[in-house]
């Protein structure tokens, strides 16, 4: 119940964050039209769990060194879900989840203060 508490929370402040989050990331976008889909989707789709900054997130931050040979894993994660995460099997094309593991592999890894998770039980 808390938990869905505060996800409703969350997409009630997220459009402000999500402003500030694509100045923060314009600058590692590149060129490829898969790769600005991917952005788009994530920012739309994920980051109201895993961009918000500070001890309300609900999720771990996304960035290349997560993504790192590991995008099959990233792959199932999307389709399927988690306990704490929906799956997108049916909202999402396999295309869309390329773009937006393209896009994940070129965020840069956050600053430690940036990187802090409360209550994950990722790894
Ligand atoms: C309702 C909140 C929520 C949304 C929306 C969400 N996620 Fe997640 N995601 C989580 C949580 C929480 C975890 C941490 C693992 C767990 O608890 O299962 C996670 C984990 C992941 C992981 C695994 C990270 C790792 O370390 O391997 C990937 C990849 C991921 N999410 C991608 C996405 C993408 C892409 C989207 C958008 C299509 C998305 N998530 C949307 C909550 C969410």
């Amino acid at each position: 119940m808390l938990r869905i508490r505060t996800v409703l929370m969350l997409l009630v402040v997220a459009p402000t964050f999500g402003a500030a989050s694509q100045q923060a990331t314009s600058s590692a976008a590149s060129d490829s039209e898969a790769m600005k889909t991917g952005r788009r989707l994530y920012e739309q789709r994920c980051s109201v769990c895993h961009t918000i900054p500070g001890p309300r997130r609900y999720a771990p931050i996304l960035h290349q060194e997560l993504m790192k040979g590991r995008e099959s894993a990233a792959r199932q994660y999307i389709m399927n879900g988690s306990r704490r995460m929906p799956g997108f099997k049916h909202a999402l094309q396999p295309a869309d989840v390329d773009a937006m593991i393209e896009y994940l592999k070129t965020v840069p890894k956050p600053s430690d203060t940036d990187g802090d998770v409360l209550g994950t039980d990722v790894e």
